[in-house]
């Protein structure tokens, strides 16, 4: 008994332990969820991407080589001028934090999510090295549009 409980306890860690601590300081996420810095170049192949980022779906943003974009959110470089590296975090980690009845995907969330297919469960849309590269992407769009 005492055993089987160790390994139920074992098994809900294992799924808790990947997800990196997230701490919010007013509406933004500070700390990075990887010790290694993210890559713009990877980060804007996410969210380009159909498969993995998808956020051209509800977005635009300037990526000229990409027909379709959508208009149903902001356009990502106007957002990326106004926000900074943590309060981008902070939206794509989680942006149910700002606004309980969003349409956009929790993309590092594992808990309190509706109608997970079981093999998904426990898992986190993007890891936190992508959250990291899409961040990278971001606040280097706010760089150029700062210049
Ligand atoms: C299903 C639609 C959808 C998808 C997919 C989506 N978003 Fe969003 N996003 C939204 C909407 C709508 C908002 C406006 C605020 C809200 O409703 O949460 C938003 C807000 C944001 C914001 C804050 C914008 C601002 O100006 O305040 C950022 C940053 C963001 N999204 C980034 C992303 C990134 C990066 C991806 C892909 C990894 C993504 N979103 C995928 C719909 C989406």
């Amino acid at each position: 008994m005492r055993y089987a409980s160790a390994f139920f306890l074992l098994s809900i860690l294992s799924l808790i332990a990947p997800v990196q601590a997230q701490v919010l300081v007013g509406d933004s996420q500070v700390e990075s969820l990887t010790t290694s810095a993210g890559d713009p170049g990877r980060g804007r192949a996410i969210v380009a991407s159909r498969q993995i980022g998808l956020c051209l779906l509800c977005h635009s943003g300037p990526f000229p080589e990409q027909r379709f974009q959508g208009n149903l959110a902001p356009e990502l470089g106007e957002s990326s001028a106004k926000l900074s590296a943590g309060q981008l975090r902070a939206r794509i980690v989680d942006p149910s934090r700002f606004d309980r009845d969003t349409i956009m995907p929790a993309y590092y969330k594992t808990g309190n999510l509706n109608r997970v297919a079981s093999k998904f469960a426990g898992q986190t849309i993007l890891s936190a090295q992508e959250i990291e590269d899409v961040v990278a992407f971001l606040v280097n769009l706010n760089q150029k549009n700062v210049q």
